[in-house]
């Protein structure tokens, strides 16, 4: 398999023709409805200590036995050390409420931060997935994005060995767009192997699952990867704009998905009682659950928005870049054609991000329930974060190697 460039929301941008071909017949491979066939006749429903229903019947905080814990303590997390997972550890160690523990592969280079345990897992020995994972609150899977075509379907053993373990809480792979909007998933090919541990925690029926609808990460859109994310490229001083440039978007930097991580789990677990229930409606993690995507923002924005801040910051002038205009959906068709003949390396990614463009608002999560005001998320400085998306660029921790 080539471990080349992968892309934001979860699949091989770059792919080569062998690679596209290998990712369809993973995709068919992971297919749900084959799993479900395949693997509820293979799992022992009798290993689960808990059932959905028996989490869904535990409404009120009030009625939980002696002991019961309300807030999430103790957090697993797959990719720790990653491109978002080390965001999201850094700001749920902050709380001091936490304890973090990373599940890692033996072979794993990647650093933790202090404070973080380690927890070395192997995917070909289920055992090891579900001891790490006794006892814990909730498992948040950040799998690189071409983990998804690795045989050994990390994802899914992962949200097996969950419910194995009886973890309450699951969240999969799903930091992108609209992860609930089935139209926009399957048009930038997100559908299929991205969904598969949603399904999987669903079919499975004990742990729940809630996922983080960031749409594309700021820095990593804005910077990485040049023209093939949002469009403009920092190096060669180009904007590509799609139709006119014109469509917002909401788009979130990787500071604010950590802090929003971390606020989702400093709610409370249930509420407390009936009226708790009503007058604090979106101040419990079983709110955030009920909703599965829990929506957040950090600008919203399109791309002349971006354009303009990108010369604020570089202290640049029109006269500096060269701008063309695409038509989005002529510039989309024509990217998923190159992805079916393997001809153009970026081509996933231009899909992608050509699609979020669309004059449809699909890409706008300010029209869904943002969940900014539950979390206490601050408003950022677009400047700020372009000029940290510069920064980050020079580190080489916005490419894919
Ligand atoms: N919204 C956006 O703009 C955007 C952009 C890019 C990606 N994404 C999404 O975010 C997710 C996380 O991406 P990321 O860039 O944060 O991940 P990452 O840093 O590339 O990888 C995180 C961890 O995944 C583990 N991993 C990688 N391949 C694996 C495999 N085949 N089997 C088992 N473990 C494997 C590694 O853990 P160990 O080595 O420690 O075991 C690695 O440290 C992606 O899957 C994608 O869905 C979104």
């Amino acid at each position: 398999m080539d471990d080349g460039p992968v892309r934001p929301g979860g699949c091989p941008e770059g792919v080569r023709l062998h690679n596209h071909q290998e990712y369809s017949s993973q995709h068919r491979f992971l297919d749900f409805t084959q799993y479900k066939l395949s693997t509820l006749s293979s799992l022992h429903r009798e290993t689960f200590p808990q059932t959905r229903d028996h989490i869904m019947s535990l409404k009120y905080a009030k009625d939980q036995p002696a002991g019961f814990n309300n807030h999430v303590e103790k957090v697993a997390i797959v990719g720790a050390g990653g491109t978002i997972g080390s965001y999201f550890t850094k700001y749920l160690l902050a709380t001091g409420k936490h304890t973090i523990t990373a599940l890692v592969r033996a072979r794993s280079k990647v650093p933790l931060a202090d404070g973080v345990h380690r927890v070395e897992i192997d995917y070909n020995n289920t055992t090891t997935l579900v001891d790490a994972l006794k006892g814990q609150d909730i498992l948040i899977i950040t799998l690189g994005a071409m983990s998804r075509l690795d045989p050994l379907q990390p994802e899914r053993k992962l949200v097996e060995a969950a419910a194995q373990a009886g973890v309450p809480y699951v969240m999969p792979n799903a930091y992108g767009p609209d992860p609930l909007n089935p139209t926009l998933m399957r048009e930038m090919m997100l559908d299929g192997p991205l969904a598969n541990g949603r399904a999987i925690a669903e079919d499975l029926g004990v742990s729940q699952w809630l996922v983080l609808a960031c749409g594309f990460w700021y820095e990593w859109s804005l910077v990485g990867n040049g023209k093939n994310r949002f469009g403009i490229d920092f190096d060669e001083r180009t904007v590509t704009l799609f139709d006119e440039g014109e469509e917002k978007i909401t788009t979130a930097t990787f500071e604010q998905c950590g802090r929003a991580v971390a606020a989702l789990l400093s709610l409370k677990k249930l509420p407390e009682d009936a009226v708790d229930a009503e007058k604090n409606k979106d101040s419990t993690i079983a709110h955030w659950a009920s909703k599965k995507a829990v929506y957040i923002s950090s600008f919203r924005v399109n791309q002349k928005d971006m354009f303009e801040s990108a010369k604020r910051v570089t202290g640049t002038t029109d006269a500096d870049w060269k701008v063309e205009r695409v038509g989005a959906r002529e510039h989309w068709e024509q990217a998923v054609e190159a992805l079916k003949q393997g001809t153009d390396r970026e081509a996933f990614s231009r899909a992608l991000y050509t699609r979020i463009f669309f004059p449809t608002g699909e890409g706008d999560h300010t029209k869904l329930e943002l969940a900014n005001a539950a979390l206490g998320l601050p408003e950022e400085d677009l400047d700020e974060q372009t000029e940290e998306g510069i920064r980050l660029g020079k580190t080489g921790v916005l490419t894919y190697h």
